[in-house]
């Protein structure tokens, strides 16, 4: 089995949600669940950008023990030293140094040539090692940048002492084939690659940050950098919760494990969801309001005999209590049947029947039926005699 490493990236790029702006507190309560979920590296912040940021980075850095803290720098010296500044008393500190290598970010963000910007990036790599062990190196916009030219500059960061390279879609523009290609591009043509780690870095721009992900294991990256509920710039970055079910689940088709904690999934993304303000959709994989809520009566009869009939995950795994069965109009006598039982009502078959009507008359007037709704009904029906 190959070991992925997980790079959770929620309290930095996750942060940089629109809207989102999260205090320390907030960030400290989700550093250490981010660690009971077992992630071995969390980017904690960008301590350059802000005051609040460098001290939650630093806060951080001195209380989560268990994993690797990051911070992130971009490729100048002052963003590297800051950095340094707030993660040195980290039992296992990371610098996270990025730049961009696209054309269409060399030439109008950065206004360097493609030599300038090696020239930058082997700098700032030799810079951030003096400090740290760990260094990350980033290419901003990889997926749209010259593949000969990527593969030139990742040789020359390796030289200089990058301990892991990113090669980050940076606007969710890949396909899963070109991403995968990427790697084993890299792969193929950089001296020196095995002695790193390769990593991927997706966003969701066109929904492929999960499937591009995969692509990219199955082609030589050993790091998945996400977020919780996939929250980040713009349309998101890759789920993690869902990286780590799908790897699991799908053991049979992938040699891969992580260290993921899954039953940590619910509390995990409860709090980022809480804490952020971001509502989870409801039919969000894995963690979704509907990911284990069964309507229609085919498939809660189906349920009912054999779980696994339409669950391929169970509620237990990822730590939600148990599946629902939501009484709409698409139920069956069968699932109604056992919520009488469940709210605790004997009754004959007529009066299940006569309760059974006058529950179909209500679901033409309300989407869902509570369990309130219920009770009104069968209190009515017990005692009409
Ligand atoms: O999406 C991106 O390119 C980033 C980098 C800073 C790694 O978040
Ligand atoms: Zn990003």
């Amino acid at each position: 089995m190959t070991q992925i490493k997980i790079f959770d990236t929620t309290l930095r790029d996750g942060e940089q949600s629109p809207g989102v702006n999260l205090n320390q507190l907030e960030k400290l309560e989700l550093a250490k669940q981010l660690e009971r979920f077992g992630v071995d590296v969390m980017e904690a912040g960008f301590p350059a950008s802000s005051q609040g940021d460098f001290n939650a980075v630093k806060k951080i850095a001195e209380t989560v023990k268990n994993v690797s803290v990051a911070g992130l720098a971009r490729a100048v010296k002052s963003d590297i030293d800051a950095c340094w500044e707030a993660l040195k008393n980290a039992e296992n500190p990371r610098l996270h140094v990025f730049i961009a290598t696209s054309p269409i970010h060399m030439k109008y963000k950065l206004k360097k040539s493609p030599e300038e910007v090696i020239e930058t990036a082997v700098e700032m790599v030799k810079y951030g090692k003096q400090f740290f062990d760990h260094v990350e190196w980033s290419a901003e916009d990889a997926s749209r940048s010259d593949l000969d030219f990527l593969a030139k500059i990742i040789e020359k960061v390796i030289d200089a002492g990058a301990t892991v390279i990113n090669l980050p879609d940076t606007v969710g523009y890949t396909m899963p084939r070109e991403y995968g290609a990427m790697f084993r591009y890299m792969k193929e043509n950089v001296p020196n690659i095995d002695k790193v780690d390769l990593s991927c870095h997706c966003h969701d721009d066109l929904g492929m940050a999960l499937a591009n992900s995969f692509a990219a294991i199955e082609n030589g990256a050993t790091q998945v950098e996400g977020t919780i509920n996939g929250i980040g710039e713009r349309a998101g970055n890759a789920s993690l919760e869902e990286f780590g079910v799908a790897l699991t689940i799908r053991n049979d088709y992938y040699p891969y494990q992580t260290n993921l904690v899954l039953k940590e999934i619910k509390r995990t993304s409860d709090m980022v969801s809480k804490f952020t303000g971001m509502t989870v959709p409801g039919n969000k994989a894995v963690v979704g309001r509907n990911a284990f809520a069964h309507e229609s009566g085919i498939h809660q009869d189906g349920v009912l005999k054999n779980a696994e009939t339409y669950e391929i995950i169970t509620p237990e795994l990822v730590g939600v209590q148990s599946n629902n069965l939501v009484l709409g109009k698409h139920s069956g006598r069968h699932a109604f049947t056992d919520k009488i039982k469940q709210l605790g009502f004997t009754l004959t078959d007529d009066k299940i029947k006569e309760a059974f009507v006058a529950f179909k008359s209500l679901t033409d007037r309300k989407k869902e039926v509570t369990d309130d709704d219920l009770f009104a009904i069968l209190t009515d029906i017990q005692t009409d005699t």
